[in-house]
This record gives structure tokens, C-alpha cells and sequence, in this order.
């Protein structure tokens, strides 16, 4: 790779703009959009801040979605239509903010599946940029994990892709795809959102996500609280321009052909205001029993440490019962903690050790001004169900022994300055579609370990591991969150989908700036 190059160095192409050609701090088709750098106790960047106010907190009542209905169902699966469109929602209290979501919402609805049926996607795409679905968390076949190359292209837009550059090598779809998921794996909280190459970050924040709860019965045997008393809770972070629309600092503001984000904003794009299922700091009314609290983290680079700002008057608030892949072994009190982008907790929490009348906030511990407060939960009676107290044991898994992989890898997650601004490399590789860094047999259990410069939640497509040197319950994690400087070691088997799949580095700035690498199945 050349320095004077980095983005070329990608796929050889050629047709990107020259650097001396790239848009400067002022996006070229916003003009009145300056991007002001603001910062935040706790956090390694700068803050992106809004030119807005946002909502008071506690005035707007949590949305808590309902499962989109399938268009059709057979013996063995159910079919789903989603369009990729441009929609508005109402986020702050006097202006619409124009988004792309799934079905024009934001964040998309919510899907519900069980084990032992399938899920078909019918996507069309009426977005003016390609996009690509994946579904973070499944075991999917290679055709529908949603490679970044596979674009869904706007739909009667140029075989070509128009303006917007496409890198060769990907199954590219015409307006539409259907994307079929087997979710033959166990329960758990998943989600979607774009994956589009290059330009993940800023079509993820524009709008593209949304939740997937995936049901089997070895969970349902549990009686976990359900119906009203299970709330999906999608955390992000967003900052709003002057008119409303959110602000997100691309040095390409067409999302057509440069990567990337002005350099102050290179480490990950962190907003002002945290959002809640799409509202920021919602109250929701509860009754005094036990809430099952299934929460995602969709944010670009922000992490969180979530807590209550008052303890119950015995015990700790929580009680961890599940990670990325579902269950753990068993439960775990707990006071607070930590998600990083792209990881998923299970928490349940006691309210009956709370009076009625109490206002029980969850809050983002590591926040500040605009992304401390989560939900206020409101107890406004007795509940009329009984309390759902956890067993010692939740789940039975598999505790993969080192001694039985047949090999260890590495891999090194790095920034890495260049003449044009910095790039993000694993093991001093920018993404390469080309190139496969590991090729497990299938069926083969691995470890993987992982270094870092830097914070860098590490996620592997199609596969869930375990993290080793670690003393907590048994679980299986999709992402494993590493510090600055940091080591972590992951075990797995890979007795998923054979095929060409990606880790990476989910910060997705980090991830749009080259940070993914293949993996192959073999
Ligand atoms: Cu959340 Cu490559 O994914
Ligand atoms: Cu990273």
C-alpha cells in the first residue's frame, strides 16, 4: 500500500476523486452546515454538537415497537417486505428530521422469529444511495449476510450505480433483493442495519436499523417476563443541524464516491443527544414487578456504562441473564454495564423493591449533557403478575476448551496515519475484498486473538464466541470490546454456513475506513 494512495490501495480502483480533489470542511451541497466540535467527560473524541435544542427529558412517552406482520407464511417460514426509503420522524419537540429508515421509520420495525421457521426479506431499495442489509448476530448464508459489495441498488437507478462508485467483485441486485435468513441458532436479541462499503457509518446514522428478536424454546421454558413486561430498548446517539435534520460530518456529502469523515471526527462519530428507541429520554409507566429489558446498542462509536440513578433498597438493580447470543449459563446481579457499539445485554429488574409512585431512571453512567438520561421508568401500581425470579442456572452451553483448537490467530487493530488523514488496518491490512486473512475448516474451533492500539469493538460475522480469560458466566458474544492497548482472546467453532465472511472493527467509522477483513469458511 501506498501512503499517497490509502483509498485506492482498496481495490485498485481508480476512478475516486484525487485527494487533491477531496470536498475540505464544507460539505459542497450543504453549504450553511458547519460541523462543531464539542467534548464530553469519559469520552477519547471530540463530540459532534447539534445546532438545536433538544427535548426536555421525560416529556415524551418510549415508543416500544410491535413485531412487523408477515405478508405471507408457509409450513416453515414467514415472509417480510421492507423498503429502504426516505421518511421524517419527530424527534425534536418543534421539527421534523428527514431520516432513511427501514419502511421510512427510524429506527425500522421490529422483527420477531422463533427457531425452527425461516425469515424471507423482500427489500426493495427507494433510497437515492445503494444499500446492503445485514443481519448482525445471525447465522446466515453467504448470499444473504449482506457482503458490503452485495448493493441493493436504488431502485431504476444505472446498472452502473450512477454517481456513486461500486467496487467490483460483489452479487449486485437491481431495486430489490430477497434476503433469506434460516435462524437455525439459538434465541436471542439481533439487529439490521446497512452495510453498505465505505459508507455504513453515515447510512446507519441517517436512519437504517432496527431490532430482531429471535425466540427458541430452551429460552421459553424459562417464563421470563413477557408481553408488556419485555421492553427492546435501541440505544444511538444523533446530532441535529440547524433545521432539524441530523448532522453527520462526511467528507463526501453525496455518499457517492470518498469515504470517510472530517479528520476531527476520524476516531468515530459521537452525538449529543441519546436516543431511545428513536425518542431522546422518554418516560414509560410500569407496574411494581419484574421487566425484562432487552437492550442494543446502534450507536456509530459511542459507549455506554448503563445504571439506575437510584439503588433498590436491597441487592443490585440487575440482574444480567443474556448477552449477543442469547443466554448466559446463568444470572448475574449486577449494579451497571458496559455496551459497546453493536452489543446486545439482557437484564432483568426487580421494581417491586421499589414504592409505587417512584420514577426509577436508567441512565448512561459515562455520559454528559444531552446523553446521560436513557428512560424514566414510572411505577404507577401493584403488579398484577408474579414476580419472575431467576434459577441458578439459564441455559446450557458448550464451554469450548483451548486445548481442543488446532490453531490460534492474530490480528492487530490499528490506526494508521496517511498523507490524506488516517485509515483503520487490521494486522497493517486496509479491507481488501480479495483477500481472505483467515480460512477456518468448518467445523474447526479457533482462537482468535485480538490487539489494539486504540478502543475497537471487534465483531465476527456468522459465528458466535466465547471470550476467553474471563471469570463471568458462560456466553456467547458476537462483539468482544477491546481498550486501548488491549488484548482479548475469543474460542469458537465454526460450524456455521460455509463462505467468504467479515470481521471488523464495528466502530463504523473505524469499519468505513477500512477496518474489516475477510474470513473464509471452508
Ligand atoms: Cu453489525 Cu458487520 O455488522
Ligand atoms: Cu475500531
Amino acid at each position: 500500500m501506498t501512503a499517497a494512495s490509502p483509498l485506492l490501495a482498496l481495490t485498485g480502483c481508480d476512478d475516486r476523486p484525487a485527494p487533491a480533489e477531496r470536498p475540505t470542511r464544507r460539505p459542497t451541497t450543504s453549504p450553511q452546515l458547519a460541523y462543531e466540535a464539542g467534548s464530553e467527560p469519559g469520552q477519547l473524541g471530540p463530540i459532534l454538537l447539534s445546532q438545536r435544542t433538544r427535548p426536555t427529558p421525560y416529556t415524551r412517552p418510549l415508543p416500544v415497537p410491535t413485531p412487523l406482520r408477515p405478508v405471507a407464511t408457509t409450513a416453515t417460514e414467514d415472509v417480510y417486505e421492507l423498503t429502504a426509503r426516505p421518511g421524517t420522524v419527530r424527534i425534536l419537540d418543534d421539527v421534523d428530521t428527514p431520516v432513511w429508515g427501514y419502511d421510512g421509520s427510524f429506527p425500522g420495525p421490529l422483527f420477531e422469529s422463533r427457531r425452527g421457521r425461516s425469515v424471507r426479506v423482500r427489500l426493495r431499495n427507494e433510497l437515492p444511495v445503494p444499500t446492503v442489509r445485514h443481519l448482525h448476530g445471525g447465522h446466515t448464508p453467504q448470499e444473504s449476510d449482506g457482503y458490503p459489495l452485495d448493493y441493493v441498488l436504488p431502485h431504476g437507478a444505472p446498472h452502473t450505480g450512477g454517481k456513486h462508485h461500486l467496487h467490483p467483485g460483489g452479487r449486485v441486485h437491481h431495486g430489490e433483493f430477497e434476503y433469506v435468513y434460516p435462524l437455525d441458532q439459538r434465541a436471542g436479541l439481533l439487529w439490521y442495519h446497512d452495510h453498505r462499503m465505505d459508507f455504513s457509518g453515515p447510512q446507519v446514522w441517517q436512519g437504517l436499523v432496527g431490532l430482531h428478536v429471535h425466540r427458541d424454546d430452551e429460552e421459553s421454558a424459562l417464563g421470563l417476563p413477557d408481553g408488556d413486561h419485555e421492553i427492546p430498548l435501541l440505544l444511538c446517539d444523533r446530532s441535529f443541524g440547524p433545521d432539524g435534520q441530523l448532522l453527520y460530518p462526511s467528507l463526501d456529502p453525496d455518499l457517492a464516491t470518498t469515504p470517510g469523515v472530517l479528520p476531527d471526527f476520524a476516531n468515530g462519530v459521537l452525538g449529543d443527544t441519546v436516543l431511545v428507541n428513536g425518542v431522546h429520554a422518554p418516560f414509560h409507566e410500569v407496574r411494581q414487578g419484574t421487566y425484562r429489558l432487552r437492550i442494543a446498542v446502534a450507536s456509530n462509536a459511542r459507549h455506554y456504562r448503563v445504571g439506575v440513578d437510584r439503588l433498590p433498597a436491597s441487592g443490585e438493580p440487575f440482574t444480567m441473564i443474556g448477552t449477543d447470543g442469547g443466554l448466559m449459563s446463568r444470572p448475574m446481579p449486577v449494579r451497571s454495564f458496559v455496551l459497546a457499539p453493536a452489543e446486545r445485554v439482557d437484564v432483568v429488574l426487580d421494581l417491586s423493591r421499589y414504592p409505587v409512585g417512584a420514577k426509577v431512571r436508567l441512565q448512561n453512567l459515562s455520559g454528559g449533557t444531552g446523553t446521560t438520561d436513557l428512560v424514566e421508568l414510572r411505577i404507577t401500581g401493584p403488579d398484577d403478575r408474579p414476580a419472575w425470579r431467576p434459577p441458578p442456572r439459564l441455559s446450557t452451553i458448550e464451554d469450548l476448551d483451548p486445548a481442543a483448537a488446532v490453531r490460534t490467530r492474530s490480528f492487530f487493530f490499528s490506526k494508521v496515519p496517511t498523507a490524506n488523514g488516517p485509515t483503520f488496518q487490521i494486522s497493517h491490512h486496509l479491507f481488501d475484498p480479495n483477500r481472505v486473512a483467515a480460512d477456518p475448516q468448518q467445523g474447526d474451533i479457533e482462537i482468535w486473538e485480538f490487539t489494539t492500539d486504540q478502543q475497537h469493538p471487534v465483531h465476527v460475522h456468522n459465528c458466535h464466541f466465547q471470550v476467553l480469560d474471563d471469570d463471568g458466566p458462560l456466553a456467547w458474544k458476537d462483539v468482544v470490546s477491546l481498550g486501548i492497548n488491549d488484548r482479548r482472546r475469543i474460542i469458537t467453532r465454526f460450524d456455521s454456513y460455509r463462505g467468504r465472511y467479515l470481521l471488523h472493527c464495528h466502530n463504523l467509522e473505524h469499519e468505513d475506513m477500512g477496518m474489516m477483513a475477510n474470513y473464509e469458511i471452508r
